[in-house]
């Protein structure tokens, strides 16, 4: 297929002052947990961050329980399975019909490409990772085919127009614990939201750390300026 189109949207994280949305970021962990981590792991995202300041914020009992839920672990001293604990990753999902690891999955692809293949729109709009998931997930035509015993579907957003993950959303697949209507576009939106959390946990407080920066430096600019003025004040 030729080039996708994918296109831009307002996520509250991109720009200069830009913080993640808890509640949308709740909703996309919802989403991820009920739908997504059927096939796709997490494997680099440690669960207890799932209760830290910036991101979902879940309550630690519960991400606690949460863990405990999930698949077991392999101990690292005894090599023997045990109960997942809240310090350790999410599980990995391989073998057969399960995806790639969607952990750094917002940062390792992107949306925008052009003007040209010059990669200017990305200035602008961001790299786009985000838009390309939401995209995927609301890309699917409907079309379907079989090949060498593998199924594929047709998506605009995919590269090559044909992807072999099944159409993972519909219309109110979850039901959002804060009542927001589940539309396809909602929870697309919202899962990548997540999952740019998940690639950039420490998002904000950079920002935040630039913005300190950006006004220590100005301050700076202006003290030199005046102490340059008085300096040469006597001999103009
Ligand atoms: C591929 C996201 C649910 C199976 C992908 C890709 C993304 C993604 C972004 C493309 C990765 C790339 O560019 O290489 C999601 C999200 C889901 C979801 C956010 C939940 C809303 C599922 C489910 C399954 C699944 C439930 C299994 C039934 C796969 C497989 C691929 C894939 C097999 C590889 C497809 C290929 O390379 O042709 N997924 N997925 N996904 N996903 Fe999912």
């Amino acid at each position: 297929g030729g080039e996708a189109y994918i296109e831009d949207i307002a996520f509250s994280f991109e720009g200069p002052f830009g913080r993640y949305d808890q509640q949308q970021l709740r909703r996309g962990f919802q989403v991820y947990r009920e739908v997504c981590a059927a096939c796709h792991g997490l494997k680099f995202v440690p669960i207890r961050s799932l209760s830290d300041e910036g991101g979902p914020q879940m309550n630690p009992d519960w991400v606690r329980a949460y863990a405990a839920e999930l698949d077991e672990a392999i101990d690292k001293d005894s090599g023997e399975p045990r109960p997942r604990k809240e310090t350790d990753m999410f599980p990995t999902r391989k073998g057969e019909g399960m995806g790639p690891d969607l952990s750094l999955m917002a940062k390792a692809r992107a949306g925008f490409h052009g003007p040209y293949g010059t990669g200017i729109n990305q200035l602008v709009k961001g790299i786009g990772g985000p838009e390309y998931i939401t995209a995927i997930l609301t890309g699917f035509t409907g079309e379907e085919k079989e090949e060498a015993g593998s199924f594929f579907y047709e998506n605009h957003a995919f590269p090559g127009g044909w992807i072999a993950m099944t159409p993972p959303l519909s219309e109110d697949l979850v039901e959002y614990e804060d009542g927001t209507p589940a539309t396809v576009e909602q929870m697309a939106e919202d899962v990548s939201a997540f999952l740019m959390w998940t690639a950039e946990p420490k998002l904000m407080g950079r920002k935040n750390m630039g913005f300190t920066a950006v006004m220590l430096l100005g301050l700076l600019t202006v003290l030199l300026y005046l102490s340059n003025k008085r300096l040469w004040a006597p001999h103009k």
